[in-house]
C-alpha cells in the first residue's frame, strides 16, 4: 500500500504478521498474504466477463465471433470487387477472383451437381462428357475457353448449350467451380484433346 493510503486510514488494527506456509521448493518459501482488493475484483471481472461472452458468443450466438465477422467483410469485399471486375468486362482474371471467391464455388458446385454430373459424373471424372480434372482439353483450358465451352456447348458433339438456361452469372459460378476441379486428376474417362496449362 502507498504512503498516501496508508495516511489516510488507520489500519494498524488489521495488521497480521506474516505467517510462512509450510511448504518449500528448492529453498523459495511463500507467505500466506490476502489477495489485494484490486486483483480480486479484476479476477471476479474476469470470471463474470468469460461466462458472459461465452453465453452471448458461443452459446446462443447472440454475436458473431470476430473472425466470422472478418470473414463477413472480406467475402463482401470479394463480392463488390467481383462486380467491379464484371462490368470492366470479363477475362481470365475475373474467373482467377471468382475461383478464389468461396461462396461462388459452392454455388458453382451445386449448378454442376444439378445439370453437369449426368455426363462429366460427381467429381468431374468424366462419362459421356470428357473428364474434367485432367490436363488434357479439347476446347482450350483457360477460363475464357471454358466460359465459351459452357455457354455455347458442343452440338454436334452433345455438350449442350448452358447459357439459355442458367443465365450468364451462374454459367460464370458453374465455370468458377470447373477451375477447382481442374488438374485433380481423378482417374476416370481417359484424356481427349491435347494438354492444356493455365
Ligand atoms: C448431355 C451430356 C452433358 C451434360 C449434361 C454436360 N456436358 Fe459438358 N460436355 C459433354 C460432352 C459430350 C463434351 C465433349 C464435347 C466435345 O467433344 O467437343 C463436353 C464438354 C465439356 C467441356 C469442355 C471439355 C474440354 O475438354 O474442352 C466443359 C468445360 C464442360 N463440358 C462443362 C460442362 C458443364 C459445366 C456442364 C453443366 C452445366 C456440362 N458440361 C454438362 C456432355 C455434357
Amino acid at each position: 500500500m502507498s504512503e498516501h493510503q496508508a495516511n489516510k486510514h488507520d489500519n494498524r488494527a488489521a495488521y497480521q504478521q506474516d505467517t510462512v506456509m509450510d511448504h518449500e521448493f528448492d529453498g523459495i518459501q511463500e507467505f500466506d498474504n490476502r489477495l489485494p482488493n484490486w486483483w480480486l475484483w479484476l479476477m471476479y471481472g474476469s470470471i463474470v466477463f468469460a461466462l458472459f461472452y461465452w453465453i452471448v458468443f458461443h452459446t446462443l450466438e447472440l454475436r458473431k465471433l470476430p473472425r466470422e465477422q472478418f470473414e463477413e467483410v472480406m467475402a463482401e469485399a470479394q463480392e463488390i470487387q467481383l462486380a467491379k471486375m464484371m462490368e470492366a468486362g470479363v477475362d481470365n482474371d475475373f474467373f482467377v477472383a471468382m475461383a478464389d471467391t468461396p461462396d461462388k464455388v459452392a454455388e458453382g458446385r451445386e449448378i454442376f451437381v444439378k445439370h453437369c454430373v449426368a455426363c462429366h459424373l460427381d467429381q468431374g471424372q468424366g462419362l459421356v462428357g470428357p473428364n474434367l480434372t485432367d490436363g488434357n482439353w479439347i476446347h482450350g483450358c483457360e477460363p475464357m475457353d471454358l466460359f465459351k465451352t459452357v455457354s455455347d456447348g458442343v452440338a454436334a458433339k452433345g455438350m449442350p448449350a448452358w447459357q439459355n438456361q442458367l443465365g450468364p452469372t451462374r454459367v460464370m459460378s458453374v465455370v468458377s467451380y470447373v477451375m477447382t476441379i481442374k488438374n485433380t486428376n481423378v482417374s476416370g474417362k481417359a484424356p481427349e484433346g491435347e494438354p492444356c496449362q493455365f
